[in-house]
């Protein structure tokens, strides 16, 4: 290795870690940091720095009225973020926090609009990554997140991952090791009665419906950046088939460089992997991507929603 490289890995290496005191003290000086969460990493600010939140949209490319998620420690700390806290996201709450999932509330007056979007909601969620819970200790006021690549991109599932990404738009990066889920956190919003998923993640509809009783359709406008037609991008071509048999077909007709996944075999391992795998296929100079979903259903479900958002026209992508 040259000096230069040597230099640069060096120099890199400094920026991950697993100093909870380090990653503490560069957010409240108004820095960013990858945060390792149990669905994927995070880029955390200090959700009541206005012009560290705003940096955030800035290194992600994000606009700005896309809302981010507020981490929080504890409930009493999610609820100072809201002005109602209705029955299901207590609910909720009790059940599922720390953990993948996370609920929209209508906000306290004092969020901070840079969080909200300028929305009347907030976004709210305790992880379960004890490296998170140990950093929140430090932010009971709340850690601002939204996943920590660049926007419309796949998301992180390793402190190296979120490098790659950010590079030194990210000022140090909390190694928690690989993300256990690998999506992103199921979303209810309980400002509207009865709730509605608005993202689906490990978490399913049937568990949640199994605590608050039946949700509404999870159809309808687009209500959160993750349920816009294209996201979670690589710049592999991804195609989403249902059979290995299907997926064979598909790749004898394509003459590029191509890889297959099967996806139906064990839907938790995928999920965990996806990611990591699309980033690899890019890394390799991989063309297509051809995935054998698995079934619609608990996780399946997710899976299915981020390679159709993976597969969609990269050409009418009006948001990366
Ligand atoms: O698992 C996760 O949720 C990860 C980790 C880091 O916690 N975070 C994450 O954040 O996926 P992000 O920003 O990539 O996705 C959050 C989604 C976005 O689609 C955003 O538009 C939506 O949540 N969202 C946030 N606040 C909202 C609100 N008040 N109303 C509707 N959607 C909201
Ligand atoms: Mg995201």
């Amino acid at each position: 290795m040259n000096r230069e490289l040597l230099l640069m890995k060096q120099h890199d290496d400094q920026r991950i870690g697993t100093s909870v005191e380090r990653a503490t003290a560069i957010l409240q000086s108004g820095g960013l940091v990858g945060i390792p969460t149990e669905t994927v990493y995070g880029l955390g600010a200090d959700a009541h720095n206005t012009s560290a939140v705003a940096s955030i949209f800035t290194v992600k490319g994000r606009p700005a009225d896309h809302p981010l998620i507020v981490h929080v420690p504890d409930l009493a700390s999610a609820q100072k973020w809201a002005a109602e806290w209705p029955i299901s996201a207590e609910a909720l709450a009790r059940n599922f926090w720390p953990g993948p999932l996370t609920i929209i509330v209508t906000k306290s007056p004092t969020a901070p609009d840079t969080v909200t979007g300028g929305r009347s909601s907030v976004a709210l969620r305790i992880p379960s990554h004890p490296l998170a819970l140990q950093l929140l200790e430090f932010f009971p006021g709340g850690i601002a997140a939204p996943s920590a690549n660049r926007f419309g991109k796949v998301s992180p599932t390793t402190a190296r991952h979120v490098l790659a990404d950010l590079d030194k738009d990210v000022d140090y990066i909390l190694d928690g090791g690989p993300c256990d889920v690998g999506v992103e956190s199921t979303i209810v919003d309980c400002t509207v009665s009865p709730p509605q998923v608005l993202r689906f993640g490990s978490i399913t509809p049937e568990q949640i419906t199994s605590v608050i009783g039946p949700l509404a359709p999870a159809t309808g406008p687009a209500r959160a950046s993750g349920m816009l037609d294209s996201h979670y991008a690589p710049r592999c071509h991804v195609h989403p088939t249902s059979s290995l048999e299907e997926a064979t077909l598909l790749v004898n007709q394509l003459s590029t460089k191509t890889r297959v996944l099967n996806g139906s075999l064990n839907p938790q391992q995928f999920a965990h992997d996806l990611y990591a795998l699309l980033r690899l296929a890019d890394d390799d100079g991989v063309d297509d991507v051809v995935i054998v979903l698995p079934d619609d259903d608990d996780i399946g479900r997710a899976i299915r929603d981020r390679v159709f958002k993976a597969a969609a026209d990269h050409s009418n992508d009006h948001i990366s």
